[in-house]
């Protein structure tokens, strides 16, 4: 029997972060967390599944055959989905990003979103989309938030089906936009699956953890409200506060560069200026400028002209994953 399914699937940034599991193989967050979709960037996956025809995967990323960690780690997701699903047989994967894998934009969110939901197509089980966000979930966290569409809450849950993500509001809620500036385009020296377990380590996790669900209802609210001021205050609190967790982390992570705080701070002073634009960081140097789309082009023209070291690409915020069966299961 052999299935074939292709699915789409957009990274997502997050406005509260997620940072440490507490469990690490289920990748139970150690707090919720809200994130958008960012339209414009995407991933697209394809999966030919060969039912009972033993277990040999293969990945191929931007045409590129993959061996070892990039394709254990997919291996590792396809075995759990195989499990949870009750499916025998193989998988032949491809991958494909819209964007340069060596922009430094993470895509490991639309990757194993898009693989989720194309594996789940393939093989030919119906699969909610409940059920579709903890199973991307298990490859890696974030990639649950890029199953719903637009903004999206992931909870942390007890459990493996309490840890799900469900959209909160349809992309055209508030035209918003990810103005990213390219600080570094190298490949982060620590990935986040390394990271998480660390972040226990930092004295500051346990109140970045405490504080967190009030975070989060403040973010949600002010998204709910259309509310900018607000919704700024608290994404810049929430990333400093990841941050503050990674730096003082053993061993410590510190993913800022010069340019990373000089962006930082002229974007505090754009606001103060009556610009709609504030800053968040991952788990690298790039800072996302998320703002208003009216507000966007001078963002972006003022990135250019503050450093000419950045480029800068935009993204406005939207979209979600896309599925589309390509053949029915055949004998
Ligand atoms: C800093 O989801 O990339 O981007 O589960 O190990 O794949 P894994 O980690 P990942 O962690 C994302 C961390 C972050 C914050 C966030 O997106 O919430």
């Amino acid at each position: 029997m052999i299935g074939r399914a292709r699915a789409q699937a957009h990274p997502n940034l997050a406005l509260v972060k997620y940072w440490g599991n507490r469990d690490d193989s289920l990748r139970l967050p150690a707090n919720a967390s809200v994130s958008i979709n960012l339209d414009g960037l995407l991933t697209t996956t394809e999966v030919e599944w060969h039912g009972e025809d033993g277990t040999t995967d293969s990945l191929h990323l931007n045409g590129a055959l993959q061996s070892g960690e990039a394709l254990a780690r997919v291996v590792r997701h396809l075995n759990a989905l195989r499990e949870r699903l009750h499916v025998r047989g193989r998988a032949v994967v491809h991958s494909e990003n819209n964007f340069p894998t060596g922009t430094g934009i993470a895509s490991s969110a639309s990757a194993f979103a898009a693989l989720t939901s194309a594996f789940c197509a393939a093989v030919g089980v119906a699969v909610d989309e409940r059920t579709q966000t903890t199973l991307a979930r298990l490859g890696s966290g974030s990639a649950a938030r890029s199953i719903p569409s637009g903004f999206v809450e992931w909870h942390a849950g007890d459990t493996h089906e309490e840890s799900f993500a469900e959209s909160i509001a349809a992309p055209d809620h508030w035209d918003l936009v990810d103005v990213i500036a390219i600080v570094s385009t190298q490949h982060k020296a620590v990935g986040s699956s390394v990271g998480h377990p660390s972040a226990q380590t930092s004295p500051f996790q346990a109140a970045r953890v405490q504080t967190a669900p009030a975070r989060l209802v403040e973010c949600i609210g002010a998204l709910m409200t259309r509310d900018f001021a607000a919704l700024a205050e608290v994404v810049e609190r929430d990333s400093t506060l990841m941050h503050a967790v990674m730096m003082t982390s053993r061993p410590p992570l510190f993913y800022w560069l010069p340019p990373t705080l000089a962006i930082m701070a002229a974007v505090r002073e754009w606001r103060a200026d009556g610009l709609r634009v504030c800053t968040t960081l991952d788990a690298g140097a790039n800072v996302h400028c998320v703002c208003v789309s009216a507000d966007a082009e001078e963002v972006r023209n003022r990135l250019a002209v503050q450093s000419g070291v950045v480029a800068v690409r935009s993204a406005p915020i939207g979209g979600a994953t896309h599925v589309q069966p390509l053949t029915t299961i055949s004998d």
